[in-house]
């Protein structure tokens, strides 16, 4: 019996093996129907086990919101949370199989906020069911997602009217609602468009077409969902590589292992390895255990080569005749998907393929309107917004258009404190200026200069609320320093807004470049040779670890100007506590804007009960 029963298996999976597999998305708003929708998909291709049908009777019942009906979004929305609050919250992979083709569909929640998961499902999906309930039609959040399922690169999109039912299944609603769209999509490039009207609920034109719905003469979703042509990583392009892993078990063997993004390799083909570019051959090409003749796109691997050459997890062997391209500034297109806006100038981690490098979008070339695709000005970017990105990386990538090569051409941004993922991304194309601008080496270096000055050059960078003391303080220690002989320069908040940053305010954004270019300015000094001291609130440990990042190791040093806010604010030298609880200044610091503490300062100040001068030679004493 239980091998009987193995065999089954087996029979079943190796049928399985044969046939496509087609991953979609299925996109709408919340209380469009699409867990009912997916639900019915797996409900009538006999995908549902019975301990899941049973459950689902007695849960339909308990949270269900049809009745005596079952509730078939009850089957999608595992989550005992999602069911309590009646939404859907994570994306969610489901399988299901019919007679001709295998499908994954990633369920992308309805929800403003969960963007994010639609992206994610969307980067891999060949076709997205964008769901539309026939009473509403299209809303802003269809508008939404079509553009983002376009950015990704989707070409075969179903538009979904579902609910026909609640409309007495009317063709005029139906027409109107696709002659809407099909105006709004005609520029994002979709390859196919297939409208179908249905009923999740009902089933009508899910798997069988009804007689509700008899003036329709075209597919059910299924049948279009089993028949619409697959494009998938082709064999046809030239051969791409990420290195995933370089496997060295004995001095004899070097493997580099990954998944073939794109074309087909062999032994004896000529490779690079990107970005250092050398040239090599192909020695052995490995597929589980066993050499092969050849290996092609989507078939992980490992393979060997001729030549001791240095590759490492991210580099990119590629077909030595028609290398990817290898850039560190990029034009791409950029979905915000964290809370928190987006800042041109911060830095992120950004990850690509297998590599991971550190980011700074350097500009926002215009905004994208989610309705009608104007171009807007943005100085930031907000949760779910669409921009075109300046970007530049700290160390060269390997890349491709995401028009080419999806897989080389995509990439996330990630928080570098909360690892959070905040962004996703598309490269359009590398920007040339910075090949063609060139880091002078100069023959007099800092070293030069410093010993000219008999000094160790340093950066003291004093962070702190207004009113903390910072500028006092600072005041006090350039004077000591200069009266030993020192050379220094003190770069005040106040003073240097009234110059080189006389063009900022207080948003975020602005504080981030206001401190970006200080700690330019000030990465500069210590290249001359100076100590630098840097008086500036800098309330975000991003910009100060950014700041901190330009220096050597131990020229930075931090100092935490740490007095509480209750002290300032009862000092209030310049009244801008005052104005500020009035409300008469926005974005205040340590009353509406964040002040974020320093976690491990190399100098902690707490100056309650010292007077300045203490404070100062406190710092004198932590810098020896
Ligand atoms: S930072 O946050 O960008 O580092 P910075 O040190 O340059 O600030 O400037 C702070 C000074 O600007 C304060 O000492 C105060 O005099 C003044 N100021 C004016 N508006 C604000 C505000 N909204 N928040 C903080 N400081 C402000």
């Amino acid at each position: 019996m239980e091998q009987l029963h193995a065999k089954d298996v087996l029979a079943f999976v190796e049928g399985q093996g044969k046939k496509e597999t087609l991953r979609f998305i299925t996109c709408g708003s919340v209380d469009d129907g699409k867990s009912t929708l997916i639900g019915r998909l797996l409900y009538e291709s006999k995908n549902i086990f019975d301990d899941q049908l049973q459950a689902l009777e007695s849960d339909s019942k308990r949270y269900g919101t049809q009745g005596e009906k079952m509730d078939m979004a009850l089957l999608v929305d595992g989550l005992q949370a999602e069911r309590e609050q009646g939404i859907t919250i994570d994306v969610a992979y489901r399988f299901f199989s019919t007679e001709k083709r295998r499908f994954i569909v990633a369920d992308t929640p309805g929800h403003e906020q969960y963007t994010r998961n639609m992206a994610t499902g969307a980067s891999t999906a060949h076709v997205a069911v964008i769901l539309v309930d026939a009473r509403k039609g299209v809303l802003v959040q269809t508008r939404r997602h079509s553009r983002i399922a376009s950015l990704m690169g989707i070409k075969q999109v179903v538009l979904a009217v579902n609910k026909m039912d609640l409309v007495g299944y009317d063709q005029l609603v139906f027409d109107s609602i696709v002659s809407e769209y099909r105006a709004f999509a005609a520029d994002l490039g979709f390859e196919g468009l297939q409208a179908i009207p249905l009923s999740g609920l009902d089933g009508d034109n899910v798997v069988t077409r009804t007689e509700n719905l008899a003036w329709y003469d075209g597919p059910s979703l299924i049948h279009y969902l089993e028949t619409v042509e697959i494009h998938t990583a082709s064999d046809r392009g030239a051969f791409r590589l990420p290195v995933q892993l370089v496997n060295r078990p004995n001095l004899d063997f070097r493997g580099f292992c990954g998944r073939i993004a794109e074309g087909t390799v062999k032994p004896g083909d000529q490779v690079r390895v990107l970005p250092s570019g050398v040239r090599t051959t192909v020695k052995a090409v490995i597929d589980g255990f066993e050499e092969v003749g050849a290996a092609h796109a989507g078939n992980s691997i490992t393979i060997t080569l001729n030549d001791e050459v240095d590759a490492s997890r991210g580099d990119v062997i590629v077909a030595a005749d028609r290398p990817a391209e290898v850039a560190d500034q990029f034009e791409a297109k950029l979905l915000w998907m964290a809370e928190h806006a987006m800042s041109p100038g911060r830095q992120y981690l950004m990850k690509l393929g297998c590599k991971e490098v550190t980011a700074t979008i350097m500009g926002i070339k215009y905004r994208q309107d989610v309705n009608t695709g104007g171009h807007m000005a943005a100085k930031t970017l907000e949760l779910n917004e669409i921009a075109t990105v300046d970007i530049s990386t700290s160390a060269p990538l390997v890349f491709e258009p995401y028009g080419t090569n999806k897989l080389l051409g995509s990439f996330i941004l990630i928080d570098k404190l909360t690892f959070e993922t905040v962004g996703a991304g598309m490269i359009d194309f590398a920007l040339r200026r910075a090949s063609n601008i060139h880091w002078q080496a100069l023959e007099l270096d800092r070293n030069a200069r410093a010993a000219m000055k008999h000094q160790e050059p340093r950066c003291i960078w004093l962070t702190g609320l207004s009113g903390s003391g910072k500028s006092t303080i600072a005041d006090l220690l350039e004077k000591r320093l200069y009266s030993q002989g020192k050379h220094t320069y003190l770069l005040d908040g106040d003073n240097v807004r009234h110059g080189l940053n006389r063009d900022l305010g207080f948003t975020e954004a602005d504080r981030v470049e206001n401190i970006r270019r200080v700690a330019e300015v000030s990465k500069l000094m210590v290249d001359a040779g100076l100590i630098v001291i840097v008086s500036f609130i800098s309330p975000f440990r991003t910009e100060r670890r950014m700041a901190r990042d330009l220096f050597h190791e131990g020229e930075f040093v931090e100092v935490f100007v740490d007095t509480p806010l209750e002290e300032c604010e009862r000092r209030d030298v310049k009244g801008l506590y005052a104005k500020a609880r009035k409300g008469e200044l926005k974005n205040f610091t340590g009353i509406d804007s964040e002040y974020e503490v320093p976690e491990s300062p190399e100098i902690h100040l707490r100056t309650t009960g010292l007077t300045p001068e203490v404070c100062a030679e406190q710092v004198l004493k932590g810098l020896q």
